[in-house]
């Protein structure tokens, strides 16, 4: 049982074009989730620095994240939408985890050893303590609940684990400090400072693949524009893209068991239905024993269909940057808010004098 109130905090780095894994990965289940939650969600901007320091377009990257968030349905009103490096406080308690974290702990991360690659001893120190600022980042507000794709979970793992460790080293603290709440971890009653996070990974597309290659993620990263579809692409663009993806010679089964082995077949049908909001199996049940020549103009005319309104009043609001300023600034001034209550309650937990 958590007892802890409920509330959703995400982020998205403002490095390179959206595509369709992080529209279908994450901000479409940010919107989704804003109906009956209190959702907080941050342009990761500090993020950015770990794996390239000099941005000469740093702005326009937070303002280009800022507007795919509001073009999906983001409503910054109701909710909040701000750029990290506002908010000082994620870097303050990073630095705190930092010091819970251990080395071991951030040595498993497998996207350390992906981004760093053979040069280990030339990657940023930031990219190392990369999780541990992920980890600050949602516990600076004590969030809940965290929309992302499946390549976050490991560090979603990393998050519970820093923040059961602060619960755990400070217990006596927290408890004397009146701060605490408590909550059942496993069979285990804990009276906690930081809640245990729960991933929201689910959904038809968890990981959205490469177009080119059913066995690598899509990913800003690729050298092959070929293997991705960006928010920004046109509607020609985008169809080109789906017509030159790869598949095998089959047609498509009638059950989702048959997209075993298939993983091309397996990511466009996980596409289709994430982009219908259907599961795999309804999509099946309309095109099973169909071949791509049928499937593929259909998935053509929804993805187009889907994302040409978010394309365009991305390119609308893009116009304006003083109105996205003002969104973030606003975003800003409220999760300095909370944030800040949090932070002086951590600091009377440790100790600190303030
Ligand atoms: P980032 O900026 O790489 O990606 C943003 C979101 O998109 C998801 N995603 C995908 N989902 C499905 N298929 C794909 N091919 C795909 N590629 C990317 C990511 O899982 C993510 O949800 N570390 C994070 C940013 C971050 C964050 C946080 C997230 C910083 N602090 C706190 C949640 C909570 C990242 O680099 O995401």
């Amino acid at each position: 049982m958590n007892t802890f109130k409920p509330l959703v905090f995400s982020g998205v780095q403002p490095t390179g074009n959206l595509h369709l894994g992080n529209y279908l990965g994450a901000i479409r289940k940010f919107v989704a989730l804003q109906e009956n939650n209190d959702c907080i969600y941050c342009v990761v901007d500090l993020h950015a620095l770990t794996a390239q320091l000099v941005h000469d377009d740093m702005a326009s990257q937070i303002r280009s994240i800022t507007a795919a968030f509001l073009a999906s349905g983001i409503d910054p009103k109701s909710h909040i939408v701000f750029n990290q490096s506002a908010v000082p406080q994620h870097a303050e308690l990073a630095w705190i985890f930092n010091c819970v974290a251990r080395i071991g702990w951030m040595n498993r991360m497998t996207q350390f050893k992906d981004k760093a690659g053979k040069d280990r001893e030339n990657a940023s120190l930031g990219l190392f303590a990369y999780p541990s600022l992920m980890a600050a980042d949602i516990l600076v507000y004590r969030a809940t609940h965290v929309p992302v794709g499946d390549d976050q979970k490991q560090h979603l793992e990393l998050a519970r684990d820093i923040a059961m460790k602060f619960n755990m080293d400070f217990m006596e603290k927290i408890r004397a400090s009146g701060y605490g709440v408590d909550i059942t971890v496993g069979e285990e009653p804990v009276h906690a400072y930081f809640p245990m996070v729960e991933p929201l990974i689910d959904g038809p597309a968890p990981r959205v693949m490469s177009l080119k290659d059913g066995t690598k993620k899509m990913s800003k990263s690729d050298p092959s524009d070929l293997s991705r579809i960006n928010l920004m692409d046109d509607a020609e663009t985008i169809a080109r893209k789906i017509r030159k993806a790869k598949t095998d010679p089959d047609a498509l089964p009638s059950e989702v068991d048959g997209l075993k082995g298939r993983p091309e077949a397996d990511n466009l049908v996980g596409i289709f239905a994430a982009l219908a909001d259907k599961t795999k199996a309804e999509v099946l049940g309309e095109f099973g024993g169909q071949q791509f020549s049928v499937f593929k103009p259909a998935l053509i005319e929804l993805a187009v269909d889907v994302l040409a309104p978010v394309n365009a009043e991305m390119r609308r609001l893009m116009a304006d940057p003083g109105h996205i300023d003002a969104v973030l600034r606003d975003g800003g001034q409220r999760a300095r808010e909370r944030a800040e209550k949090t932070m002086k309650e951590v600091r009377d937990i440790i100790g600190f004098v303030q």
